[in-house]
């Protein structure tokens, strides 16, 4: 049988994630109070209201002894995010105890914006607000819980990706020339399952397909695959030629992702965007 899981957070990942594989019945994930009921009908899991925020709110977790797998980002503040996680992980120990073993979703914006190869042994501080909550996070959870890190780049797939974006007329995303890393939440989906079951596997892993590219080349692929899908606002993308314009040489390996075993099934874009090319559109979100 699948383990017992709590997910934080039945956002894009956590609900990925709860429909992965028929999870032990005592499983279950949260979304926020004023989600709730309108998300019981989208989720595979018995859902629970919950606002980690809310100190008031954390007696609706289940006691018994469940893997947590925490979705939620930190608070943007520091001092703040500090004295939470602070509060929330003692008051787990104590209340919770069932639920020590915790994996945590974090993000490659731990890793410094200049060139260079980051592995999960990079020493070096964040340079960004968001990286260094990252950390930080990271950090106290490990004081706490017996705790495993996944490091995701741009999560996309079915219903979040660039190519729905720009089918809505939407505009590509800030800094499209440097290389971006990505992940297909799928594949993200299977190693945080991979980790539950193996809690020998390195402690922290990298979470990248194996072809960083700029954003702009992915939007020109698919354009040329569908090139009749497009808003007229991006029909400019067709006709940008396929420069490669300098750009940072900064490099987040995914080698020990690559050592756990784990096959990507879409090991680059090309994959992951040939499944998405003809799905249906998107509401956008107001
Ligand atoms: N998307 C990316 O490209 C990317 C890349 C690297 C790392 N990450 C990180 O990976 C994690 C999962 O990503 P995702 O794309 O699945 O994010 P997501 O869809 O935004 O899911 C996050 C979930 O956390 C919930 N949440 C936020 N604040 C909360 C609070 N105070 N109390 C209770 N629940 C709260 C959200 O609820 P609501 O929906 O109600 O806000 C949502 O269900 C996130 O931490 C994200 O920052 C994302």
């Amino acid at each position: 049988m699948e383990p017992t899981v709590g997910i934080l957070g039945l956002g894009y990942l956590g609900s990925t994630l709860a429909r992965l594989v028929p999870w032990s019945p005592q499983s279950w994930g949260t979304c926020r109070p004023s989600s709730y009921p309108a998300i019981l009908s989208q989720q595979p899991l018995p859902v629970v209201p919950f606002d980690w925020t809310q100190a008031s709110s954390w007696e609706a977790l289940p006691t018994q002894s469940a893997i947590l797998i925490l979705t939620i980002p930190p608070i943007r503040d520091l001092e703040a995010n500090r004295n939470h996680l602070r509060q929330w992980s003692a008051w787990m120990r104590e209340h919770r105890p069932a639920c020590s073993r915790l994996l945590y979703v974090s993000t490659t914006g731990i890793y410094p914006k200049r060139a260079g190869v980051w592995t999960e042994d990079t020493g070096e501080e964040p340079d960004s607000l968001s990286g260094e909550l990252r950390k930080q996070t990271e950090d106290l959870l490990g004081e706490v819980f017996d705790l495993q890190v996944v490091r995701p780049g741009g999560i996309y797939g079915p219903k979040r990706n660039l190519w729905q974006r720009l089918r809505n007329g939407q505009a590509m995303p800030t800094s499209p020339h440097q290389p971006t890393h990505r992940i297909h939440v799928e594949d993200l989906a299977r190693l945080i399952h991979l980790l539950i079951l193996k809690p020998e596997l390195p402690s922290c892993i990298n979470a990248v397909d194996h072809q960083p590219l700029p954003s702009l080349r992915v939007a020109q692929w698919c354009a040329k695959q569908r090139p009749t899908a497009l808003q007229l606002e991006n029909h400019g993308l067709l006709a940008e030629p396929e420069t490669d314009l300098p750009f940072l040489e900064r490099k987040i390996s995914n080698q020990r992702l690559q050592s756990t075993g784990l096959l990507l099934r879409y090991p680059t874009y090309q994959e992951g965007y040939h499944s998405l090319l003809d799905e249906p559109l998107n509401q956008l979100r107001a």
